[in-house]
């Protein structure tokens, strides 16, 4: 069987290092084995509108942003299909069938669902386009018949039911869609990264995230300033590596050989934890080397988003590229759906031969 990735995010905002080691990082990486027959990388554009409606303005700009950020981090249209979502309207059909394999209380019951309603005070008034994203991400998926879905392990419940929709549609009409597994990223601190402020997640309406198209500058303020041990008040207090978001963020970018580079005195972070946790290592040193292994990471990524900032133009030719690319895939598979339900009416010479002999 083919290996085939499918993942994406929505355009609401520029991504940041979270998504970078979350997924971003990841995927490149999964392009650069060369072990895949195809890769699908897509703007869900339709998606953000699912809570964003009265606002695609912000969804409209923040396509090229995604964009930029994606050619930047490495990701190549020649081998990825970078595609954005609403210009694929395969994948709407899709999700209004798939819809009538859905329960209510089984969208109620999904967790993302259910924090996202939450988060957004959605309580009192659920937009049902919102309220069924579960399903069309389903749709995106199976598409593209996915057998690798890298992403973040909040959408773990989203893959879930993605999985019980081809269970449930192969077993009503017959086996047609491919059955996805999720791939969550492999360092454990790469599953969430927190913000720069200690909060648990980074996230743009806390002000507490580092973008990837931050400039040296800019990072190095943020990291500067980052939330670390509340209790390592002096250099000679004990201090505390766990849940500080400085040992976090070294736990997802440094590498033994940054220690030669940048910290001689230190062989590895393990080396420099123990120092921390006995005390006499102060704060700022920490910082200072964080800081060194970000910029290490960032700068390559900078300059190519620097090189593609120039032509915006052939960005969009990129999307446009893909999304024509994206849309025949789709296709293909909403025929072989359409025909395992049975409404592929002016396909099925038999439906008609069978009609017209009964009325004869
Ligand atoms: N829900 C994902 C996010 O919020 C974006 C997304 C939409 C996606 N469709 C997908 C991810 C399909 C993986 C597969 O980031």
């Amino acid at each position: 069987m083919s290996k085939i990735i499918l993942t994406g995010d929505r355009p609401t905002g520029k991504l940041h290092i979270g998504h970078y080691v979350g997924s971003l990082k990841r995927r490149v990486e999964l392009q650069n084995t060369g072990e895949y027959d195809d890769i699908f990388i897509m703007i869900a554009d339709a998606q953000a509108l699912t809570d964003n409606a009265d606002n695609p303005e912000k969804v409209r700009q923040n396509i090229v942003e995604v964009a930029l950020d994606y050619l930047s981090c490495g990701l190549d249209p020649a081998v990825s299909t970078i595609f954005i979502q609403s210009m694929v309207p395969q994948l709407t059909e899709l999700s209004f069938y798939y819809m009538n394999l859905v329960t209510v209380s089984r969208l109620q019951r999904n967790p993302t669902v259910k924090a996202e309603i939450q988060m957004r005070n959605f309580e009192a008034s659920i937009p049902v386009g919102f309220f069924t994203y579960p399903i069309s991400q389903a749709a995106d998926i199976t598409a593209f018949k996915a057998t690798v879905v890298p992403v973040g392990e909040d959408q773990m419940p989203m893959i879930e039911q993605t999985k019980e929709i081809v269970h449930k549609f192969n077993y009503v009409y017959g086996e047609t869609l491919v059955d996805p597994k999720i791939m969550l990223p492999d360092n454990k601190a790469c599953l969430r990264l927190p913000g720069t402020d200690g909060s648990a997640k980074m996230s743009k309406s806390l002000g507490n995230c580092i973008y990837l198209s931050d400039s040296e500058q800019d990072v190095q303020k943020k990291i500067m300033s980052m939330f670390t041990d509340p209790t390592h008040l002096r250099v000679e207090d004990p201090g505390h590596v766990e849940g500080n978001p400085v040992f976090i963020y070294l736990d997802a970018f440094c590498r033994d050989e940054h220690f030669a580079e940048f910290w001689p005195e230190y062989q590895n972070l393990q080396e420099v934890k123990d120092h921390y946790t006995r005390g006499g290592l102060g704060d700022v040193k920490v910082k200072r080397f964080l800081n060194s292994v970000m910029q290490a990471e960032l700068a390559p990524i900078r300059e190519r988003r620097a090189q593609w900032e120039k032509d915006i133009p052939a960005v969009y030719e990129i999307l446009k590229k893909g999304s024509e690319r994206a849309e025949a895939v789709a296709a293909q598979t909403l025929a072989e759906v359409r025909e395992a339900m049975k409404i592929n009416y002016f396909d099925d010479m038999a439906l008609i031969k069978e009609q017209a002999e009964r009325y004869k």
